[in-house]
């Protein structure tokens, strides 16, 4: 039972000390008489130096053995730490390996249909006349491009934003939920869902959590959120929609005003960036050697505007929107761009939505229907968060949802729930991928999902 040390483990202290190590073949370079491995282990890599002598029990057999091993096959290294005369600079540890013996413990195919290094190319590399692998053949091997140090990256903040996600919300006494996946109607309203078959019954694919995590509400739990697969039958091929996504969901009771939902969002959030800023400064480094990007520019106290304001900065622009209309990508953009010359943040609240284009549970202002007590949020001048108070009047949330075209015998239980008692109320929905895609400024959300789920896309 000799024990493994891990890559990044392996330190000058070590030197002289025998270690076992396990990781896959990241280069190798082998002569008859002299061979270097290079061990990658989670993003860690170490060189391995096999000589051929007597006294190490390494033979030329040994030699060619090591020579056939293919890339990215894991082995079993033992050997001495040496601490090098001429250290491989950059990525590797600072100490070798002095081989005396090699397993392969598994192997991986002699002609791999993605090599790690092409899908780790930066634009400028591929400019420079590097091979690179276009997206496609990344996604299509994902298990290979994962490996990819800005792809650990990327993935070690998703981990990163959930965490700071979860312990600023119990922090303030919200309770986790689940809510199902499975429902006898749309909860968005709309075309987007996936329909199937329950049991004879018809049913679909949860668009969000919407109408559940409202009846918790309703069910007493007074502040909830959750953190669960979302769908949506998106038609749209876009750099930033996909048909299933991770679902950032947050529905609280509220005592007076729809500001007290913006106020969590707007202190949620900087304590997330905090977060990610103190905690991975080296995945943000690793992300940003492939796919450059400038730190996110945010204040400590979110920026706040109404939509009105918003349409006054474009018009004040040159650039025309309606009033009662919704924003479309191309004047988010501008929006943002406004903002940001102004206030000099890329991330801020917008609210108070001409009623029109938000969904038939959303609250009107109680001065004028035409316009909501509602929001979106955005990083870059792109969506990340939409939100909003709900309608608690079950005769109204009635009236609005026949309005919207939706039969509401398919959401009558949801409707019921109002009947019985039930508080003032509002939350928002955050798009995971989103998040990490724009906090990154990455251009496409396809980079920021494990497995991506498009109208093209069902496998790997
Ligand atoms: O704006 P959406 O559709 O709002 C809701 O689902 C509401 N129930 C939220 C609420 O509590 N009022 O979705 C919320 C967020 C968007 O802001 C966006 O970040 C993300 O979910 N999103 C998507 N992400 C990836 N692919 C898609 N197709 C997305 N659609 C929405």
């Amino acid at each position: 039972g000799k024990e493994w040390t891990g890559v990044s483990e392996l330190v000058e202290d070590m030197a002289g000390m025998e270690v076992l190590i396990r990781g896959r073949v990241h280069t190798s370079r082998v002569s008859s008489k002299l061979g270097f491995l290079i061990v990658r282990q989670r993003g860690s890599m170490v060189q391995c130096v096999v000589t051929e002598s007597k006294e190490n029990g390494v033979s030329v057999g040994m030699l060619r053995y090591v020579k056939q091993l293919s890339g990215e096959s894991f082995v079993d290294v033992i050997g001495y730490v040496v601490i090098p005369k001429d250290p491989v600079t950059g990525t590797t540890q600072q100490v070798e390996i002095q081989v005396r013996k090699v397993y392969c413990v598994n192997s991986a195919l002699q002609k791999l249909p993605l090599i790690v290094e092409d899908a780790a190319r930066s634009e400028a590399d591929i400019q420079a006349g590097k091979p690179g692998a276009n997206q496609d053949t990344r996604l299509n091997y994902r298990v290979i491009d994962l490996r990819t140090p800005a792809n650990q990256g990327i993935f070690s903040i998703q981990g990163w934003v959930q965490i700071g996600w979860r312990e600023y919300l119990l922090r303030k006494g919200f309770l986790e939920i689940h809510t199902p996946k499975l429902l006898g109607g749309s909860s968005e309203g709309g075309s987007a869902v996936f329909r199937l078959d329950y049991k004879g019954q018809p049913a679909c694919l949860a668009q969000s959590p919407q109408l559940h995590k409202q009846m918790a509400i309703c069910a007493d739990f007074e502040r909830v959120f959750e953190v669960g697969a979302v769908y949506r039958a998106e038609d749209s091929f876009t750099h930033r929609h996909l048909c299933e996504f991770i679902g950032l969901d947050v529905e609280m009771a509220i005592h007076k005003h729809y500001s007290e939902i913006m106020d969590i969002v707007g202190e949620l959030f900087p304590f997330i960036f905090n977060k990610l800023n103190e905690n991975c400064q080296k995945e943000l480094e690793a992300i940003r050697k492939q796919y450059p990007f400038e730190p996110l520019k945010f204040l400590p106290k979110t920026l706040k505007l109404t939509f009105a304001e918003g349409i006054q900065m474009l018009k004040e622009a040159g650039v025309e929107a309606d009033p009662l209309g919704d924003l479309n990508t191309e004047t988010e953009r501008k929006l943002g761009l406004l903002v940001l010359e102004k206030y000099n943040t890329e991330f801020y609240i917008l609210h108070r939505y001409p009623s029109a284009v938000r969904p038939f549970y959303t609250m009107p202002c109680a001065d004028d229907p035409n316009y909501s007590n509602s929001f979106d949020v955005f990083i870059r001048g792109e969506e990340i968060i939409s939100g909003a108070q709900r309608v608690h009047d079950p005769e109204l949330l009635t009236e609005q949802a026949k309005r919207f075209g939706i039969d509401v015998e398919t959401i009558k239980t949801y409707i019921d729930s109002f009947r019985y008692g039930a508080p003032p109320h509002g939350g928002f929905g955050v798009g995971l991928e989103r998040v990490v895609m724009l906090f990154c400024g990455l251009n496409n959300i396809r980079k920021t999902s494990l497995f991506p789920r498009d109208p093209l896309r069902l496998a790997p």
